[in-house]
Protein backbone atom coordinates (compact mmCIF):
# COMPACT_ATOMS: atom_id res chain seq x y z
CA UNK A 1 0.00 0.00 0.00
CA UNK A 2 1.73 3.43 -1.15
CA UNK A 3 1.10 6.82 1.15
CA UNK A 4 -2.13 8.86 0.70
CA UNK A 5 -4.25 11.42 2.01
CA UNK A 6 -7.91 10.44 2.01
CA UNK A 7 -10.03 13.55 2.44
CA UNK A 8 -13.44 13.15 1.84
CA UNK A 9 -15.20 16.40 3.88
CA UNK A 10 -18.61 16.85 2.15
CA UNK A 11 -21.93 16.69 4.61
CA UNK A 12 -23.75 13.81 2.96
CA UNK A 13 -27.96 13.93 3.32
CA UNK A 14 -29.32 10.87 2.31
CA UNK A 15 -32.79 9.49 2.15
CA UNK A 16 -36.06 10.64 0.98
CA UNK A 17 -37.06 14.56 1.33
CA UNK A 18 -34.21 15.49 2.54
CA UNK A 19 -34.01 18.36 -0.68
CA UNK A 20 -36.49 20.44 2.54
CA UNK A 21 -32.86 20.52 4.30
CA UNK A 22 -31.03 22.85 1.64
CA UNK A 23 -32.09 26.04 2.94
CA UNK A 24 -31.18 25.42 6.62
CA UNK A 25 -27.47 23.64 5.30
CA UNK A 26 -26.80 27.28 4.12
CA UNK A 27 -28.08 29.06 6.74
CA UNK A 28 -26.15 27.08 9.23
CA UNK A 29 -23.06 27.59 7.30
CA UNK A 30 -23.60 31.29 7.34
CA UNK A 31 -24.12 32.36 3.85
CA UNK A 32 -26.62 34.57 2.73
CA UNK A 33 -27.08 34.50 -1.31
CA UNK A 34 -27.13 31.55 -3.97
CA UNK A 35 -26.87 30.80 -7.01
CA UNK A 36 -29.82 28.25 -8.18
CA UNK A 37 -27.96 26.33 -10.73
CA UNK A 38 -29.70 23.66 -13.04
CA UNK A 39 -29.99 22.05 -16.32
CA UNK A 40 -32.12 21.72 -19.46
CA UNK A 41 -35.51 21.03 -17.45
CA UNK A 42 -36.09 18.22 -15.60
CA UNK A 43 -36.04 19.68 -12.01
CA UNK A 44 -38.22 22.24 -12.82
CA UNK A 45 -40.68 19.67 -14.71
CA UNK A 46 -40.90 17.36 -11.42
CA UNK A 47 -41.25 20.34 -9.13
CA UNK A 48 -37.85 19.81 -7.06
CA UNK A 49 -37.32 23.45 -7.87
CA UNK A 50 -39.88 25.01 -6.28
CA UNK A 51 -39.74 22.25 -3.31
CA UNK A 52 -36.01 23.62 -3.61
CA UNK A 53 -36.77 27.93 -3.53
CA UNK A 54 -39.57 26.97 -0.68
CA UNK A 55 -36.59 25.84 1.31
CA UNK A 56 -34.35 28.61 0.47
CA UNK A 57 -37.05 30.90 1.32
CA UNK A 58 -38.23 29.73 4.44
CA UNK A 59 -34.23 29.45 5.72
CA UNK A 60 -34.60 33.71 4.63
CA UNK A 61 -31.57 32.46 1.69
CA UNK A 62 -31.84 34.94 -1.45
CA UNK A 63 -31.16 33.54 -4.51
CA UNK A 64 -30.76 34.16 -8.31
CA UNK A 65 -31.47 31.23 -10.70
CA UNK A 66 -29.37 29.96 -13.68
CA UNK A 67 -30.60 26.94 -15.50
CA UNK A 68 -29.85 25.63 -18.82
CA UNK A 69 -26.60 23.90 -18.14
CA UNK A 70 -26.23 20.83 -20.75
CA UNK A 71 -24.70 17.38 -20.08
CA UNK A 72 -20.81 18.18 -20.79
CA UNK A 73 -21.15 21.40 -19.47
CA UNK A 74 -20.21 24.25 -21.84
CA UNK A 75 -17.91 26.77 -21.01
CA UNK A 76 -19.90 29.40 -22.40
CA UNK A 77 -22.54 29.20 -19.50
CA UNK A 78 -20.11 29.13 -16.81
CA UNK A 79 -18.66 32.59 -17.86
CA UNK A 80 -22.27 33.57 -17.96
CA UNK A 81 -22.59 32.08 -14.43
CA UNK A 82 -19.24 34.03 -13.19
CA UNK A 83 -20.43 37.26 -14.58
CA UNK A 84 -24.01 36.79 -12.74
CA UNK A 85 -22.32 35.54 -9.23
CA UNK A 86 -20.16 38.24 -9.31
CA UNK A 87 -22.80 41.18 -10.18
CA UNK A 88 -25.44 39.58 -7.81
CA UNK A 89 -22.49 38.98 -5.03
CA UNK A 90 -23.21 35.37 -4.70
CA UNK A 91 -22.05 34.27 -1.70
CA UNK A 92 -23.08 30.26 -2.20
CA UNK A 93 -23.20 27.89 -5.03
CA UNK A 94 -26.34 25.58 -5.14
CA UNK A 95 -26.38 23.38 -7.96
CA UNK A 96 -29.58 21.20 -8.57
CA UNK A 97 -29.21 18.49 -11.19
CA UNK A 98 -26.38 15.75 -11.57
CA UNK A 99 -22.65 16.08 -12.66
CA UNK A 100 -23.15 18.58 -15.56
CA UNK A 101 -24.57 21.05 -13.24
CA UNK A 102 -22.37 20.38 -10.33
CA UNK A 103 -19.09 20.48 -12.44
CA UNK A 104 -20.52 23.79 -14.14
CA UNK A 105 -21.57 24.95 -10.32
CA UNK A 106 -18.00 24.43 -9.49
CA UNK A 107 -16.04 26.27 -12.12
CA UNK A 108 -17.99 29.14 -11.46
CA UNK A 109 -16.90 28.73 -7.86
CA UNK A 110 -13.26 28.99 -8.84
CA UNK A 111 -14.20 31.39 -11.31
CA UNK A 112 -15.45 34.15 -9.13
CA UNK A 113 -12.64 33.37 -6.53
CA UNK A 114 -9.81 33.71 -8.88
CA UNK A 115 -8.08 36.14 -11.12
CA UNK A 116 -8.08 35.56 -14.83
CA UNK A 117 -9.51 33.20 -17.02
CA UNK A 118 -11.06 30.21 -15.38
CA UNK A 119 -10.72 28.06 -18.14
CA UNK A 120 -6.70 28.80 -17.74
CA UNK A 121 -7.13 26.29 -14.15
CA UNK A 122 -8.64 23.54 -17.39
CA UNK A 123 -5.80 23.96 -19.46
CA UNK A 124 -3.41 23.22 -16.47
CA UNK A 125 -1.58 26.42 -16.89
CA UNK A 126 -2.06 27.70 -13.19
CA UNK A 127 -3.60 26.45 -9.81
CA UNK A 128 -6.67 27.76 -7.99
CA UNK A 129 -6.06 29.66 -4.92
CA UNK A 130 -9.53 29.21 -3.81
CA UNK A 131 -12.92 28.09 -4.61
CA UNK A 132 -16.41 29.37 -3.38
CA UNK A 133 -18.84 26.87 -1.87
CA UNK A 134 -20.72 24.75 -3.60
CA UNK A 135 -23.37 22.74 -2.28
CA UNK A 136 -25.68 20.15 -4.34
CA UNK A 137 -28.79 18.27 -4.38
CA UNK A 138 -27.91 15.39 -6.60
CA UNK A 139 -30.69 14.37 -9.40
CA UNK A 140 -28.69 11.62 -11.22
CA UNK A 141 -25.98 8.59 -9.53
CA UNK A 142 -23.71 8.89 -11.75
CA UNK A 143 -20.67 10.86 -12.11
CA UNK A 144 -20.05 11.40 -8.44
CA UNK A 145 -19.13 15.04 -8.56
CA UNK A 146 -21.37 15.08 -5.51
CA UNK A 147 -18.42 14.34 -3.00
CA UNK A 148 -15.32 14.60 -5.69
CA UNK A 149 -12.61 16.73 -6.42
CA UNK A 150 -13.16 17.30 -10.04
CA UNK A 151 -14.76 19.50 -12.57
CA UNK A 152 -14.88 18.69 -16.39
CA UNK A 153 -15.84 21.26 -18.41
CA UNK A 154 -16.18 21.17 -22.56
CA UNK A 155 -14.84 24.24 -24.39
CA UNK A 156 -17.63 24.72 -27.17
CA UNK A 157 -15.11 26.44 -29.12
CA UNK A 158 -12.98 23.58 -30.75
CA UNK A 159 -14.63 21.29 -28.58
CA UNK A 160 -11.94 20.45 -25.67
CA UNK A 161 -13.11 18.64 -22.95
CA UNK A 162 -10.76 19.02 -19.80
CA UNK A 163 -11.14 18.34 -16.08
CA UNK A 164 -9.98 20.27 -12.98
CA UNK A 165 -9.03 18.57 -9.72
CA UNK A 166 -8.64 20.32 -6.53
CA UNK A 167 -9.97 19.53 -2.91
CA UNK A 168 -11.22 23.11 -2.50
CA UNK A 169 -13.85 21.74 -4.46
CA UNK A 170 -15.45 19.39 -2.96
CA UNK A 171 -18.57 20.59 -2.38
CA UNK A 172 -19.84 21.17 1.37
CA UNK A 173 -22.86 19.43 1.53
CA UNK A 174 -24.62 16.53 -1.24
CA UNK A 175 -28.29 15.74 -0.81
CA UNK A 176 -29.02 12.55 -1.95
CA UNK A 177 -32.63 11.63 -2.44
CA UNK A 178 -32.81 8.37 -4.34
CA UNK A 179 -36.66 9.13 -5.23
CA UNK A 180 -35.36 12.32 -6.90
CA UNK A 181 -33.86 9.78 -9.69
CA UNK A 182 -37.26 8.31 -10.27
CA UNK A 183 -37.69 10.34 -13.18
CA UNK A 184 -34.54 9.65 -15.13
CA UNK A 185 -34.81 7.92 -18.81
CA UNK A 186 -33.55 3.88 -18.68
CA UNK A 187 -30.76 5.38 -20.86
CA UNK A 188 -29.27 7.76 -18.36
CA UNK A 189 -29.76 5.59 -15.28
CA UNK A 190 -27.87 3.10 -17.21
CA UNK A 191 -25.10 5.38 -18.31
CA UNK A 192 -24.73 6.43 -14.60
CA UNK A 193 -24.01 2.53 -13.41
CA UNK A 194 -21.42 2.68 -16.05
CA UNK A 195 -19.49 5.51 -14.89
CA UNK A 196 -20.10 4.09 -11.61
CA UNK A 197 -18.47 0.61 -12.29
CA UNK A 198 -15.95 2.36 -14.66
CA UNK A 199 -14.68 4.94 -11.03
CA UNK A 200 -14.50 1.89 -9.46
CA UNK A 201 -12.75 -0.60 -12.27
CA UNK A 202 -10.32 2.68 -12.91
CA UNK A 203 -8.51 2.18 -9.40
CA UNK A 204 -9.09 -1.57 -8.95
CA UNK A 205 -6.78 -1.63 -11.68
CA UNK A 206 -3.46 -0.77 -10.04
CA UNK A 207 0.03 -1.59 -10.46
CA UNK A 208 0.37 -1.32 -6.26
CA UNK A 209 0.20 -4.31 -4.35
CA UNK A 210 -1.02 -5.14 -0.92
CA UNK A 211 -4.18 -3.38 -1.32
CA UNK A 212 -6.55 -6.31 0.06
CA UNK A 213 -9.00 -3.87 2.33
CA UNK A 214 -9.82 -1.92 -1.01
CA UNK A 215 -9.53 -4.60 -3.35
CA UNK A 216 -12.27 -6.47 -1.21
CA UNK A 217 -14.39 -2.95 -0.75
CA UNK A 218 -13.93 -2.30 -4.40
CA UNK A 219 -15.63 -5.76 -5.64
CA UNK A 220 -18.54 -5.55 -2.93
CA UNK A 221 -19.30 -1.84 -4.37
CA UNK A 222 -19.16 -3.52 -7.89
CA UNK A 223 -21.83 -6.80 -6.46
CA UNK A 224 -23.80 -4.23 -5.64
CA UNK A 225 -24.21 -2.31 -8.53
CA UNK A 226 -23.94 -5.28 -10.68
CA UNK A 227 -27.66 -6.63 -8.25
CA UNK A 228 -28.98 -3.99 -8.18
CA UNK A 229 -28.98 -2.18 -11.47
CA UNK A 230 -30.91 -4.94 -13.42
CA UNK A 231 -33.63 -4.06 -10.85
CA UNK A 232 -34.11 -0.62 -12.00
CA UNK A 233 -34.60 -2.00 -15.58
CA UNK A 234 -37.66 -3.61 -14.32
CA UNK A 235 -39.02 -0.93 -12.21
CA UNK A 236 -37.32 2.50 -11.81
CA UNK A 237 -39.53 3.29 -9.10
CA UNK A 238 -37.38 0.48 -6.43
CA UNK A 239 -36.37 2.72 -3.90
CA UNK A 240 -34.04 0.34 -2.08
CA UNK A 241 -32.47 -0.31 -5.87
CA UNK A 242 -31.97 3.39 -6.56
CA UNK A 243 -30.78 4.06 -2.53
CA UNK A 244 -27.61 1.23 -3.25
CA UNK A 245 -26.48 3.04 -6.71
CA UNK A 246 -26.80 6.21 -5.57
CA UNK A 247 -24.56 5.61 -2.36
CA UNK A 248 -22.30 3.28 -5.00
CA UNK A 249 -21.91 6.43 -7.12
CA UNK A 250 -20.25 8.55 -4.43
CA UNK A 251 -18.72 6.38 -2.67
CA UNK A 252 -16.73 5.07 -6.16
CA UNK A 253 -15.67 8.49 -7.06
CA UNK A 254 -15.00 10.08 -3.25
CA UNK A 255 -11.66 8.57 -3.11
CA UNK A 256 -11.45 5.92 -1.05
CA UNK A 257 -11.64 3.08 -3.58
CA UNK A 258 -8.34 5.05 -4.75
CA UNK A 259 -6.94 4.63 -1.27
CA UNK A 260 -3.41 3.42 -0.83
CA UNK A 261 -2.60 3.25 -4.28
CA UNK A 262 -2.13 4.85 -8.09
CA UNK A 263 -5.53 4.73 -10.41
CA UNK A 264 -5.42 4.14 -13.94
CA UNK A 265 -8.10 6.56 -15.59
CA UNK A 266 -6.93 5.77 -19.15
CA UNK A 267 -10.45 4.99 -20.60
CA UNK A 268 -12.13 7.71 -19.08
CA UNK A 269 -9.52 9.98 -20.67
CA UNK A 270 -10.44 8.19 -24.23
CA UNK A 271 -13.58 8.86 -23.18
CA UNK A 272 -13.63 12.17 -22.85
CA UNK A 273 -12.62 12.89 -26.52
CA UNK A 274 -15.72 11.18 -27.44
CA UNK A 275 -18.11 12.79 -25.19
CA UNK A 276 -16.21 16.22 -26.84
CA UNK A 277 -16.58 15.45 -30.40
CA UNK A 278 -20.09 13.96 -30.13
CA UNK A 279 -21.92 14.97 -27.10
CA UNK A 280 -22.87 11.40 -26.02
CA UNK A 281 -23.44 10.61 -22.53
CA UNK A 282 -20.08 9.80 -20.60
CA UNK A 283 -21.15 6.78 -18.92
CA UNK A 284 -22.23 5.09 -22.52
CA UNK A 285 -18.68 6.05 -23.65
CA UNK A 286 -17.77 4.50 -21.21
CA UNK A 287 -19.17 1.08 -22.15
CA UNK A 288 -18.08 1.53 -25.98
CA UNK A 289 -14.25 2.00 -24.48
CA UNK A 290 -13.66 -0.09 -21.87
CA UNK A 291 -13.72 -3.67 -22.85
CA UNK A 292 -11.03 -2.71 -25.63
CA UNK A 293 -9.18 -1.06 -23.42
CA UNK A 294 -9.27 -4.31 -20.88
CA UNK A 295 -8.32 -6.60 -23.97
CA UNK A 296 -5.65 -4.45 -25.04
CA UNK A 297 -3.79 -4.28 -21.68
CA UNK A 298 -4.82 -7.67 -20.56
CA UNK A 299 -1.50 -9.21 -20.85
CA UNK A 300 0.25 -6.57 -18.38
CA UNK A 301 -1.36 -7.98 -15.61
CA UNK A 302 -3.28 -11.66 -16.06
CA UNK A 303 -3.65 -12.49 -12.50
CA UNK A 304 -5.47 -9.24 -11.72
CA UNK A 305 -7.81 -9.57 -14.55
CA UNK A 306 -8.25 -12.75 -13.32
CA UNK A 307 -8.80 -11.66 -9.47
CA UNK A 308 -11.81 -9.64 -10.75
CA UNK A 309 -12.96 -12.24 -13.29
CA UNK A 310 -13.39 -14.74 -10.64
CA UNK A 311 -14.34 -12.22 -7.37
CA UNK A 312 -16.90 -9.95 -9.70
CA UNK A 313 -17.85 -11.66 -12.43
CA UNK A 314 -18.38 -14.93 -10.72
CA UNK A 315 -16.34 -16.60 -13.46
CA UNK A 316 -14.63 -20.03 -12.28
CA UNK A 317 -10.75 -19.85 -12.32
CA UNK A 318 -8.97 -21.80 -14.90
CA UNK A 319 -5.79 -23.18 -13.32
CA UNK A 320 -4.15 -24.23 -16.25
CA UNK A 321 -5.07 -21.39 -18.42
CA UNK A 322 -5.27 -17.94 -16.41
CA UNK A 323 -5.52 -15.73 -18.79
CA UNK A 324 -8.94 -17.59 -20.34
CA UNK A 325 -10.29 -16.49 -16.97
CA UNK A 326 -9.41 -13.68 -17.37
CA UNK A 327 -10.44 -12.82 -20.71
CA UNK A 328 -14.04 -14.57 -19.89
CA UNK A 329 -14.01 -11.56 -16.96
CA UNK A 330 -13.94 -8.71 -19.69
CA UNK A 331 -16.62 -10.62 -21.79
CA UNK A 332 -19.18 -11.04 -18.77
CA UNK A 333 -18.56 -7.24 -18.15
CA UNK A 334 -19.41 -7.06 -21.40
CA UNK A 335 -22.65 -8.64 -21.43
CA UNK A 336 -23.89 -7.21 -18.70
CA UNK A 337 -23.07 -3.85 -20.54
CA UNK A 338 -25.24 -4.98 -22.97
CA UNK A 339 -27.80 -6.49 -20.58
CA UNK A 340 -27.99 -3.10 -19.33
CA UNK A 341 -29.00 -2.27 -23.13
CA UNK A 342 -25.72 -0.03 -22.99
CA UNK A 343 -23.30 0.35 -26.36
CA UNK A 344 -20.15 -1.46 -26.25
CA UNK A 345 -18.63 -0.57 -29.50
CA UNK A 346 -18.17 3.16 -30.79
CA UNK A 347 -21.01 2.36 -33.48
CA UNK A 348 -23.26 1.33 -30.76
CA UNK A 349 -22.69 4.06 -29.37
CA UNK A 350 -24.29 6.15 -32.31
CA UNK A 351 -21.36 7.41 -34.05
CA UNK A 352 -21.37 4.98 -37.02
CA UNK A 353 -18.61 6.22 -39.28
CA UNK A 354 -15.94 7.32 -37.15
CA UNK A 355 -13.14 8.44 -39.74
CA UNK A 356 -9.29 8.28 -39.76
CA UNK A 357 -9.41 12.30 -39.07
CA UNK A 358 -11.90 12.80 -36.09
CA UNK A 359 -10.05 9.56 -35.19
CA UNK A 360 -6.65 11.10 -35.32
CA UNK A 361 -7.77 14.58 -33.53
CA UNK A 362 -9.34 12.09 -30.88
CA UNK A 363 -5.90 11.36 -30.40
CA UNK A 364 -4.41 14.59 -31.10
CA UNK A 365 -6.19 16.22 -28.42
CA UNK A 366 -6.14 13.26 -26.14
CA UNK A 367 -2.32 13.27 -26.04
CA UNK A 368 -2.15 17.16 -25.69
CA UNK A 369 -0.58 17.38 -28.89
CA UNK A 370 1.26 14.39 -28.75
CA UNK A 371 3.07 16.12 -24.98
CA UNK A 372 1.40 13.59 -22.73
CA UNK A 373 0.47 9.67 -22.23
CA UNK A 374 -2.31 8.38 -20.49
CA UNK A 375 -3.03 5.44 -17.60
CA UNK A 376 -0.86 4.43 -15.32
CA UNK A 377 -1.80 0.62 -15.09
CA UNK A 378 -0.50 0.43 -18.82
CA UNK A 379 1.12 4.04 -19.62
CA UNK A 380 -0.38 5.19 -23.70
CA UNK A 381 0.92 6.56 -26.15
CA UNK A 382 -0.38 8.21 -29.09
CA UNK A 383 -0.41 5.15 -30.86
CA UNK A 384 -2.05 2.81 -28.30
CA UNK A 385 -4.92 5.72 -27.86
CA UNK A 386 -5.31 4.85 -31.58
CA UNK A 387 -5.00 1.32 -31.67
CA UNK A 388 -7.74 1.19 -28.82
CA UNK A 389 -9.81 3.33 -30.17
CA UNK A 390 -9.99 1.47 -33.93
CA UNK A 391 -10.11 -1.81 -31.49
CA UNK A 392 -13.56 -0.34 -30.34
CA UNK A 393 -14.80 0.73 -33.62
O1 LIG B 1 -30.55 18.81 -17.85
P1 LIG B 1 -31.66 18.00 -17.30
O2 LIG B 1 -32.99 18.36 -17.87
O3 LIG B 1 -31.68 17.95 -15.81
O4 LIG B 1 -31.41 16.49 -17.85
C1 LIG B 1 -30.33 15.70 -17.41
C2 LIG B 1 -29.35 15.39 -18.54
O5 LIG B 1 -29.99 15.42 -19.77
C3 LIG B 1 -30.86 14.34 -17.08
N1 LIG B 1 -31.31 14.22 -15.70
C4 LIG B 1 -30.57 14.38 -14.58
N2 LIG B 1 -31.31 14.09 -13.51
C5 LIG B 1 -32.55 13.76 -13.96
C6 LIG B 1 -32.55 13.86 -15.36
N3 LIG B 1 -33.64 13.58 -16.10
C7 LIG B 1 -34.76 13.20 -15.46
N4 LIG B 1 -34.82 13.06 -14.11
C8 LIG B 1 -33.74 13.33 -13.34
N5 LIG B 1 -33.80 13.15 -12.01
O6 LIG B 1 -29.79 13.45 -17.27
C9 LIG B 1 -28.93 13.96 -18.29
C10 LIG B 1 -27.49 13.78 -17.88
O7 LIG B 1 -27.18 14.61 -16.79
P2 LIG B 1 -25.63 14.85 -16.42
O8 LIG B 1 -25.58 15.78 -15.27
O9 LIG B 1 -24.88 15.21 -17.64
O10 LIG B 1 -25.19 13.38 -15.98
P3 LIG B 1 -23.94 12.87 -15.19
O11 LIG B 1 -24.16 12.97 -13.73
O12 LIG B 1 -23.61 11.57 -15.77
O13 LIG B 1 -22.75 13.90 -15.53
C11 LIG B 1 -21.96 13.76 -16.67
C12 LIG B 1 -20.87 14.79 -16.67
O14 LIG B 1 -19.99 14.61 -15.53
C13 LIG B 1 -18.64 14.47 -15.99
C14 LIG B 1 -18.82 13.83 -17.33
O15 LIG B 1 -17.65 13.91 -18.13
C15 LIG B 1 -19.97 14.62 -17.89
O16 LIG B 1 -19.54 15.86 -18.38
N6 LIG B 1 -17.87 13.76 -14.98
C16 LIG B 1 -17.61 14.41 -13.83
C17 LIG B 1 -16.85 13.85 -12.84
C18 LIG B 1 -16.56 14.58 -11.59
N7 LIG B 1 -16.87 15.87 -11.53
O17 LIG B 1 -16.01 14.03 -10.62
C19 LIG B 1 -16.26 12.52 -12.98
C20 LIG B 1 -16.83 11.72 -14.08
O18 LIG B 1 -15.90 10.73 -14.48
C21 LIG B 1 -17.23 12.49 -15.29
O19 LIG B 1 -16.17 12.74 -16.17
ZN1 LIG C 1 -16.70 8.98 -15.05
Amino acid sequence: MINFVYYSPTKVIFGRDTESQAGNEIKVLGHKKVLLHYGGGSAKQSGLLDRVIASLNSAGIAHVALGGVKPNPRLSLVREGIALAKKEKIDFLLAVGGGSVIDSAKAIAYGITNEGDVWDLYLAKKKAVACAPVGCILTIAAAGSETSYSSVITDENGNHKRSYNDDISRPKFAIMNPELTYTLPEYQTMSGVVDILMHTLERYFTNDRQVELIDRMAEGLMLSVIENAPKLLKNPRDYDARAEIMWAGSLSHNGLTGTGRTGDFASHQLEHELSAMFDVAHGAGLSAVWPSWARYVLKHDIARFAQFAVRVMGVEMNYFQPEETASRGIDKLEDFFRSLRMPVTITELGIKDLTEKQLDEMVEKCSWGGKRVIGQFVKLDPLDMKKIYQMAR
